[in-house]
């Protein structure tokens, strides 16, 4: 299969997710847990392309690609399910250009799940908004709804109970990963079960600037170097905020200025040039 072989190809970014703020309330009975989160997305993310094609092929390329070259992967489980639920018998060539780390807090998978489904939508006129869309979303992971969303959300349930909110308008942001994959199951699992109160009122930055992120103790006893990572971060000039996403071991910061999170882009690079950045902005 050449791509010249392929008809009607739409590309779809999937932009990296941050938990802005992310509180666990309690262990449900299901294993899964509810929370509250300030959902955010930054411009930078993944990329992938969906074609329709005369047989089903998935390809990777990209820095984080290793790993990633199986079948079942989160974008051809999203293409799969996309199938069934409209009832399309056509194959897809799928391509994801991999740029986000793996396992790291920032939607990954997630959001590679999410831009397929988008992608697809795009690809047979399905109207984006179509209930069937968050549906399937739903069964494939509780954070890729809001990256279904792709805007600004609060997350209540398990991330996955929606409600738009402001963004932050294109705040200056570093993110920073240690290189090290944190699995998400074994840092819930290690939450204290100690229900510390629910997100706060007001604007989102606010919101997050009086927030914490529940999960960033049982990650750092699992992953020690978050702390080093926060820590970095936390000591910038200009920063505003400084804090683990999601389950980590990614973490982020939010800056005053673009000179201040570039200067501090230097610094992280200078400091620890084996580290993971994304300098970017939060939409
Ligand atoms: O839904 P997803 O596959 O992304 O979740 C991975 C794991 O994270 C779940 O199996 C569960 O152990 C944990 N999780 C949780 N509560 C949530 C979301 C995820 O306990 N709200």
């Amino acid at each position: 299969m050449t791509l010249a072989e392929t008809v009607g190809v739409v590309e779809e970014t999937a932009p990296a997710k941050l938990n802005l703020a992310l509180h666990v309330r309690r262990r449900r009975d299901d294993g899964y847990h509810d929370l509250e989160t300030l959902f955010a997305f930054v411009v930078h993310g993944d990329h992938v392309t969906v074609a329709t094609a005369n047989a089903s092929v998935f390809a990777v390329s990209g820095p984080f690609a290793e790993g990633l070259s199986g079948q079942d992967n989160l974008v051809t489980r999203a293409e799969a399910a996309f199938r069934a639920a409209f009832g399309i018998d056509q194959p897809h060539a799928l391509t994801l250009d991999k740029h986000l780390p793996v396992a790291s807090g920032v939607g990954g998978g997630s959001a590679d799940a999410a831009a397929t489904l988008r992608a697809l939508a795009r690809l047979h006129a399905i109207d984006p908004a179509d209930p069937r869309l968050h549906a399937i979303a739903a069964t494939l992971g509780a954070d890729v709804p809001a990256c279904l969303l792709g805007r600004a959300a609060f997350g209540s349930g398990r991330g996955d109970d929606l409600t738009p909110i402001d963004g932050l308008g294109g705040m200056p942001a570093l993110l920073v990963n240690p290189r090290v994959a944190v699995p998400t199951g074994p840092v819930f699992a290690a939450w204290d079960r100690v229900d510390l109160g629910p997100i706060g009122e007001g604007t989102t930055l606010d919101r997050a600037l009086a927030g914490r992120n529940d999960l960033q103790p049982p990650a750092e006893a699992i992953a020690p170097v978050i702390r080093d990572v926060v820590a970095l971060l936390a000591g910038q000039p200009g920063v505003r905020l400084a804090r683990m996403s999601g389950s980590g071991a990614t973490c982020f910061a939010l800056f005053a200025s673009e000179a201040d999170r570039d200067a501090a882009d230097q610094a992280v690079a200078a400091a620890r040039p084996d580290w993971w950045r994304l300098p970017t902005d939060v939409v």
